[in-house]
């Protein structure tokens, strides 16, 4: 692959899904580093809205944000990906609930509409570098993979370090098979048409402008009820282990693929918290119940069919490749989020439109 580039930032950043949580955060974080940016979404994610709003009071210039569809863009999304030196496409169906109720309609957004996404970049001029968001769902349940309980938490026997790049793909729901589908092709269009593509299999991101509800967005959907004091489900005994990712750790991993891209473009990174930064829900329920002063109200119902008691990210090759690394710790990042849910009780003080399912 020819040298491409040598910015630091890129001229013009092009955010697909740029409205959603991390959309919006990225978009704000590569304007503030001095970037031009266009989002692109179709605001279907409840919130995008707000977030949409939010960007714009922030960055009166250099930030235009445009309603649109990946599915339907054709040749604008390619007018658009012909204007930008980096592509950064977030635009999903984000829930496995809703990926086992309509499969179809999760099966054309995520995989169809991500094709639509490279084929854009294919038959543009600039051939931009483009970063897709997959997920550790590719994995799998881990079967096989021994637990243990320790406390308040499910752990690893073996695997201190977490699940890496080369661990066997095993999609599992409707969700799974639509990411880890669009996350080959991602990875094949580099191979074959030599495009700068990057893949960013994230685990669980939190954060403020997370709009988080039952079934995606746990974290936040936990914040959210613990300071609205909603009720909460936990499904399972509450000891279920997740790396996570404070969004801030996020935006810095875009930047430096950005940066890195001739010496990554092909390569899959695992972005997650890794072994450092872990939380289990009963852990979170605690850290919640300190930062508000008051017990969160939470009854427990059975095990969902697939819900994985742990899942941690080997964050190594991101470490050694971009070189990169989580630097937010759950207790500073919860605080923080529980911070932006506090202030703004505007936010979600009207019911919050349909459930995603
Ligand atoms: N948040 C996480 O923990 C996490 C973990 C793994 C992977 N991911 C992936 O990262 C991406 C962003 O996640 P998020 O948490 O910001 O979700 P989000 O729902 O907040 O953002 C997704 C955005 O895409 C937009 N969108 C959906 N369909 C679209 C379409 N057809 N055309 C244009 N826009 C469309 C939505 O309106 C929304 O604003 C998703 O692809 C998600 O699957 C997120």
């Amino acid at each position: 692959m020819p040298a491409r580039r040598t910015r630091r930032v890129p001229r013009h950043v092009l955010v697909i899904g740029g409205a959603g949580f991390i959309g919006s955060n990225v978009a704000d974080a590569f304007r503030r580093e001095g970037a031009a940016v266009t989002v692109f979404d179709n605001f279907s994610r409840p919130g995008a809205a707000a977030n949409s709003r939010w960007l714009k009071t922030r960055h009166r210039r250099g930030l235009r944000v445009l309603h649109g569809d990946i599915l339907t863009a054709g040749r604008r999304l390619r007018r658009l990906v012909d204007d930008a030196d980096f592509v950064i496409h977030n635009a999903g169906q984000v829930a496995v609930t809703t990926s086992v109720a309509d499969p179809r309609t999760d099966f054309q957004i995520n995989a169809a509409g991500t094709l639509e996404v490279l084929e854009a970049v294919r038959h543009s001029r600039r051939r931009p570098p483009l970063v897709f968001s997959s997920t550790n769902k590719v994995y799998g349940g881990l079967d096989g993979v021994p637990v243990t309980r320790r406390g308040m938490r499910y752990a690893f026997v073996s695997s201190p370090r977490g699940v890496g790049e080369d661990a066997p793909l095993d999609f599992h729901s409707p969700y799974g098979c639509s990411k880890g589908a669009a996350d080959q092709y991602v990875r094949d269009y580099a191979r074959i048409y030599d495009l700068p593509t990057v893949v960013f299999r994230k685990s669980c991101i939190y954060g403020p402008r997370q709009f988080g509800v039952e079934d995606q967005g746990w974290v936040a959907w936990f914040t959210i009820a613990a300071v609205r004091g909603l009720p909460l489900t936990i499904y399972g005994d509450g000891k279920q282990v997740r790396d996570v990712l404070y969004i801030d750790d996020l935006v810095r991993a875009y930047l430096a693929a950005f940066r890195r891209i001739d010496a990554v473009a092909g390569e899959i990174f695992n972005i997650g918290g890794g072994p450092a930064n872990t939380l289990s829900l009963l852990e979170l329920l605690a850290m919640l119940r300190e930062l508000t002063g008051r017990p969160v109200r939470a009854h427990h119902e059975g095990w969902r069919p697939g819900d994985q008691v742990i899942y941690v990210s080997d964050v190594r090759k991101a470490a050694r490749r971009l070189g990169w690394a989580p630097s937010v710790s759950p207790a500073e990042g919860v605080r923080r989020l529980h911070a932006w849910v506090a202030e703004h009780p505007e936010l979600f003080d009207r019911p919050r439109a349909k459930k995603r399912r």
